[in-house]
């Protein structure tokens, strides 16, 4: 019998002994609330959902609980006072993992972001584990793949936050397969997204987050496949119909 290493976070389960304030955030958000356990994929699992259905909170729990600073980067990058204050979820949470640890590890996150673009700045020394520019001097879009490409090295756990913000379609086309060579080179990933093309990968686990909690999808279920796919193929309908009720 072989003994998979992957996946490196094998589940994130709600302590049995937690005391949880349902009147305060992140409690107060509906997914979250009703949250008992969720398994992950040993390539990638996707969360999806409305804005503020709670996928950044729970993200960056998990981050939290895997050490990272709220704002992303390396597990040593650690930002003070530049963004608001992690939600506590993390200490709710009692997270399932691999008898061997990842080798690189990364939280991507597109809202700070710039924030790790500042501070690799005043660490010229790091710069070159970015592709040796500056995050600043490339649009937001080139500074992201240039992470991806340059910062994830394989072997390793990535929590990734909405990667595909900053990128064109074949921008994610490409990010899609720097996402395939990952998983083919031992690495699990955790992704939040919007992105009807990053949501197509094949070897995946999809989340949804609702207000009645959150649930496994199949990727043709999803609103973001059906709804760009309708889209698409009748776009001066749809545009009709949608100025009409307006
Ligand atoms: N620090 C915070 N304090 C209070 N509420 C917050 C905080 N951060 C986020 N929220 C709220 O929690 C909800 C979920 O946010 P978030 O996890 O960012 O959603 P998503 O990433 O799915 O868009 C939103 O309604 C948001 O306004
Ligand atoms: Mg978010």
């Amino acid at each position: 019998m072989t003994i998979n290493k992957k996946p490196y976070l094998q589940s994130a389960a709600l302590r049995p002994d937690t005391v949880a304030d349902l009147e305060r955030y992140p409690f107060t958000i509906p997914a979250i609330r009703d949250f008992v356990q969720m398994d992950f994929h040993r390539d990638v699992t996707f969360f999806v959902g409305e804005n503020g259905s709670g996928k950044s909170t729970m993200l960056e729990a998990l981050a939290v609980g895997l050490g990272f600073g709220k704002d992303g980067g390396t597990r040593s990058v650690r930002i003070t006072g530049v963004s608001d204050q992690v939600s506590g979820l993390h200490e709710h949470l009692r997270l399932g993992k691999s008898y061997k640890k990842p080798n690189d590890s990364y939280f991507l996150r597109a809202e700070s972001f710039f924030n790790v673009a500042s501070y690799m700045d005043e660490m010229p020394e790091y710069l070159g584990s970015y592709g040796g520019k500056s995050l600043h001097a490339q649009s937001h879009g080139e500074a992201f793949m240039a992470t991806m490409l340059n910062k994830l090295r394989g072997q390793g756990l990535y929590l990734l936050d909405e990667p595909e913000a900053a990128l064109s379609p074949s921008r994610q086309l490409a990010a899609l397969s720097v996402i395939h060579q990952l998983v083919q080179d031992d690495s699990q990933l955790i992704i939040a997204t919007h992105s009807p093309i990053l949501l197509a990968y094949p070897h995946a686990k999809i989340y949804m987050f609702t207000g009645g909690g959150i649930h496994e999808v199949a990727y043709e279920d999803t609103e973001h496949y059906a709804v760009t796919r309708d889209f698409l193929n009748n776009y001066p309908r749809r545009l009709e119909q949608l100025f009409e009720e307006e």
